[in-house]
């Protein structure tokens, strides 16, 4: 039984539902906790990465961490003890992974978390939180970088329930990336291929304080300046933008494109020909690596260094100096030559389902 309630999870499982076609010996279900519910946030991304219409949706919606958490759990319980699965595999650290692991450990049910290990070292994440439990409570663990096998190692995880298997949101990336070449969104925005950046904006830490948010605008502003900025906002952060009165500051940027979320293909499309991107996104580190695009991560950590050591990725936090001295390194430098994380290479869910085959 497989588990998807956030977007950051559709490309995730958008993989391994297909994988499982080629492994006769597992039955997929997919379940749909509602934790994302706009047609942009979700139904759209099942469209256009061919997902299977989920067997299941929860329906759980918006809420306080504490509130959404207990509503999946009590929504999922349910269903775990009608189907009664042979495992439940949870993908990523939203809420909803968290929520169906402890509701399938407590049933005796064996669970699978793909993308375990990663580690910002940053309890004040609520995705750490979901990551370490998760991992705590997984039977089987699959990695996809070094570093998250050796913070497993280090928790104490034995050895034979850790996998790495490479990133199956590279997958879904290389799967679609000639359909997103015939993207028409870089004429409809009037952007210069090469010639524009690309940002988003969703972390709690720089969208919930007015304070940060505002020393973010600063170095946004000058960015925009330079060169169009392409803003995609996620619905937290138009919604913290009105709250704080930053909304009309942000109208005002004559260089700065604020769209609502878009589609897969659409940003896939913005992120390759983009000339760099800011982002506090943990997915857009990776998807920028592997299409070898500069990332300016507007955080102080990250629980995927391999995209630091490969040399596209680098931390710069929300302080406007720092943020403003690598923009302008980037965009007056060549493009220099960033390296491929080992396993990233489109293969990663056949590995994942291979495994489970055997271990079902
Ligand atoms: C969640 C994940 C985060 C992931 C992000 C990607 C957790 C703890 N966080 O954060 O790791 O990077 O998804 O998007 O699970 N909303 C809508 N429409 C939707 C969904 C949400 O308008 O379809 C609004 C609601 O007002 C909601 C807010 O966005 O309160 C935040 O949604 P929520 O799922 O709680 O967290 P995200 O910030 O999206």
């Amino acid at each position: 039984m497989n588990v998807v309630g956030a977007r950051p999870n559709l490309m995730k499982i958008a993989p391994l539902m297909e994988a499982y076609a080629s492994e006769p010996a597992l039955e997929p279900l997919l379940v749909h906790t509602g934790q994302h519910y706009d047609d942009n946030m979700s139904d759209l991304f099942f469209r256009q990465l061919g997902i299977p219409e989920p067997d299941l949706n929860l329906g759980v919606g918006s809420g306080s961490h504490a509130v959404q958490t207990a509503e999946i759990m009590r929504a999922f319980e349910p269903v775990l003890l009608e189907h009664r699965p042979g495992a439940v595999l949870v993908v990523g650290d939203v809420n909803s992974t968290i929520a169906c692991g402890l509701v399938a450990v407590k049933l005796g049910v064996r669970l699978v978390h793909v993308e375990a290990g990663l580690r910002s070292f940053d309890r004040g994440m609520p995705e750490e939180i979901n990551r370490v439990l998760t991992d705590s409570i997984s039977d089987l663990l699959f990695c996809t970088e070094r570093s998250g096998v050796l913070n497993l190692r280090r928790e104490g995880i034995p050895e034979e329930r850790i996998h790495l298997v490479g990133n199956v949101m590279i997958d879904t990336l290389l799967r679609h990336r000639a359909a997103a070449e015939s993207s028409r969104v870089l004429e409809e925005l009037a952007l210069p291929p090469g010639g524009y950046a690309v940002l988003t904006l969703h972390r709690p830490s720089n969208v919930d304080h007015p304070e940060t948010l505002e020393k973010l605008l600063d170095a946004l502003e000058v960015v925009q300046g330079d060169m169009p900025l392409v803003f995609p906002a996620h619905p937290r952060t138009r919604a913290k933008l009105a709250e704080f009165g930053l909304a009309r500051r942000l109208g005002s940027l004559p260089g700065l494109l604020l769209l609502d979320p878009i589609g897969y293909l659409d940003f896939l499309k913005l992120l390759a020909s983009a000339r760099l991107v800011l982002t506090d996104s943990g997915g857009i580190q990776e998807e920028t690596t592997i299409l070898r695009v500069p990332c300016l991560t507007l955080r102080e950590n990250t629980e995927r260094p391999v995209t630091v050591e490969m040399g596209s990725n680098r931390l710069v936090g929300a302080d406007p100096q720092r943020i403003l001295a690598a923009y302008r390194e980037i965009a007056g430098g060549e493009a220099p030559a960033f390296g491929v994380p080992p396993l990233w290479d489109g293969r990663a869910a056949a590995r994942i389902v291979r495994i489970l085959a055997e271990a079902l």
